[in-house]
């Protein structure tokens, strides 16, 4: 930009109008430091960033705690489950899935008081009908398909009262039988259990933390539809 003097008007001077721009750019860097920044801080953005973050955390601690219960399972219950917790051809239950037909007509028609410190009301013996029994034993063991000649008798002999309509549970009143989660693996392992297929024992010197990892590496097993739904959801 070119300035002419009104007197003397052979008298000109130019101003360099870019170095002017980033002088007065950096002067008020300077001065306004703070309020600049506060003013580029993008909080949805720290927030998004935040919420990742926390889901990477998340992933991690779960491989963490799977892992973690991998390595007590072959230490401690390995020798009974097997290795792939399948129950060594039927020496202990097979892990990889909730409960067979077998043990849940045995506790429908015998009932159950192995779970008395989570469960204290216990089981009575229910559904005397031998081939009533099977039917809704098949149902349970199949993981409460949507369409099973089960799923009337469930309804008819009150098993929502205490396992809920969903099968899986209700809190100081009965397991879930639907699927494993940690506070069933927690009643298990704190109580053991006797059923048809043999004894075992209980653990209740496990801490919190190696009943959780184990919960996470038995449902990392389970080979339900219903395992990315648990892993996911996981609760204590
Ligand atoms: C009065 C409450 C109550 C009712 C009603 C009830 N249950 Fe149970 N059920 C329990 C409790 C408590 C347990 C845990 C038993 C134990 O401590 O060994 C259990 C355990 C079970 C188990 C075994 C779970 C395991 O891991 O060993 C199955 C299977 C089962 N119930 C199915 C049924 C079915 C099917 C019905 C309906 C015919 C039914 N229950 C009705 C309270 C009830
Ligand atoms: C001495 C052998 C033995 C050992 C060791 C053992 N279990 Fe078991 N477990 C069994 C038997 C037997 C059953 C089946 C009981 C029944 O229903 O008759 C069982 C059942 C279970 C069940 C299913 C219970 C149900 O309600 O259906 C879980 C879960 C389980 N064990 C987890 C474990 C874990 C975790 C360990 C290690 C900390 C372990 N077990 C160690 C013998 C054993």
């Amino acid at each position: 930009m070119i300035y002419i003097n009104k007197y003397y008007p052979d008298f000109y001077y130019t101003v360099p109008m870019k170095t002017v721009a980033v002088l007065i750019f950096f002067c008020s860097l300077a001065v306004n430091f703070p309020v600049f920044a506060e003013d580029e801080f993008d909080m949805e953005k720290e927030k998004r960033y935040l919420k990742t973050l926390e889901k990477i955390m998340k992933k991690i601690d779960k491989e963490y705690l799977t892992e973690a219960g991998r390595a007590l399972f072959l230490e401690k219950c390995a020798f009974c489950h097997g290795k792939d917790g399948k129950g060594r051809d039927g020496f202990a239950a097979n892990l990889t899935r909730r409960i067979s037909k077998k043990s849940a007509k045995y506790t429908i028609q015998n009932g159950g008081h192995n779970f008395k410190k989570s469960f204290p009301g216990s089981m009575p013996p229910m559904v005397p009908d031998p081939v009533l029994a099977d039917v809704i034993a098949d149902y349970v063991a199949q993981g409460f398909p949507p369409v099973h000649p089960g799923k009337k008798i469930f309804v008819k002999a009150q098993c929502a009262r205490c396992h809920g309509t969903e099968g899986v549970g209700i809190r100081f009143r009965a397991p879930n039988i639907r699927y494993f989660d940690l506070s069933t693996i927690a009643a298990i392992l704190r109580n053991g259990k006797k059923g048809i297929i043999g004894r075992m024992p209980a653990y209740a010197h496990f801490s919190n933390s190696q009943i959780t990892s184990l919960a996470y590496f038995i449902i990392s097993l389970s080979t339900s539809g219903k395992r990315a739904y648990i892993r996911n959801n996981l609760r204590q």
